[in-house]
């Protein structure tokens, strides 16, 4: 059987651009992620990096080859079952937060157990864990407009691995924020996805948070070439 984390077999996404062209933003993309793995995407802008998480993600569909997740042929799941796939079993972090403003810490780090309707006495802890370890504890009953970018992207990453996803995936998560609050980020990201036994998948366009991943995929026009 396969176990491979993530799997992607002659995958491509062939766009149409609105002048009438073909676009291909990934060609022919094959590799394997072992589970527990941390694995740092590079590549130039508009090489398909972003294009790849999503076909990842199971939030788009290839044009041609197939995804797989644990062994878990994306294909075969209805659209639902992607989207129930996705809420449990992979966590997302994005460059700009995409947090609820107007709602508190506590609630956005809670939210996909809210949405999941998991019991609140065995979410409460959780959260708090999270926040604890990421040092934010303290802010929970702070609405999110008031933090600075780093803390809204700790809260981010709380969220992203409030239910224990599997795989996590990181799309530039320090590409809104300076070097400082980037690093100190990029570590919190290592360091949870370590502990928790998940496999990490982030895209960075900085060569020394690339060389903190157990390994490198190198994207070109829509190839990977290392
Ligand atoms: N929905 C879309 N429709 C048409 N073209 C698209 C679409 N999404 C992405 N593309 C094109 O596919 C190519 C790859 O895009 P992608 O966003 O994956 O690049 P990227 O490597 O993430 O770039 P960046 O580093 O700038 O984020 C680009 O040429 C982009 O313009
Ligand atoms: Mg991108």
């Amino acid at each position: 059987m396969n176990t491979h984390a993530l799997e992607f077999r002659n995958v491509s996404k062939v766009y149409e651009t609105d002048g009438g062209d073909r676009l291909a933003a990934l060609d022919e993309v094959s590799f394997v992620i072992e589970p527990g793995k941390t694995v740092a995407i590079v590549g130039r802008s508009g090489s398909g990096k972003s294009t790849l998480l999503h076909m990842a993600a199971g939030i788009d569909i290839p044009t041609s080859g197939d995804v797989s997740i644990d062994g878990q042929l994306l294909a075969d799941l209805s659209e639902g079952d992607r989207t129930l796939l996705r809420r449990n079993r992979i966590g997302l972090i994005f460059q700009f937060f995409y947090l609820m403003q107007h709602l508190s810490v506590y609630d956005n780090v809670a939210l996909p157990s809210m949405i999941a309707g998991d019991a609140p006495g065995l979410v409460e802890p959780r959260v708090m864990e999270l926040l604890e370890r990421v040092g934010m504890a303290d802010r929970s009953r702070d609405r999110v407009q008031k933090l600075s970018g780093g803390e809204m992207q700790r809260v981010a990453i709380c969220r992203a691995l409030l239910k224990r996803p599997r795989l996590l995936l990181a799309d530039e998560p320090t590409g809104n924020l300076d070097d400082e609050n980037g690093r100190m980020v990029m570590e919190l990201i290592l360091s949870l996805a370590r502990e928790e036994n998940g496999t990490l998948i982030y895209v960075t366009h900085s060569p020394d948070f690339a060389g903190m991943a157990d390994e490198t995929m190198q994207i070109h026009s829509g190839k990977v070439i290392a």
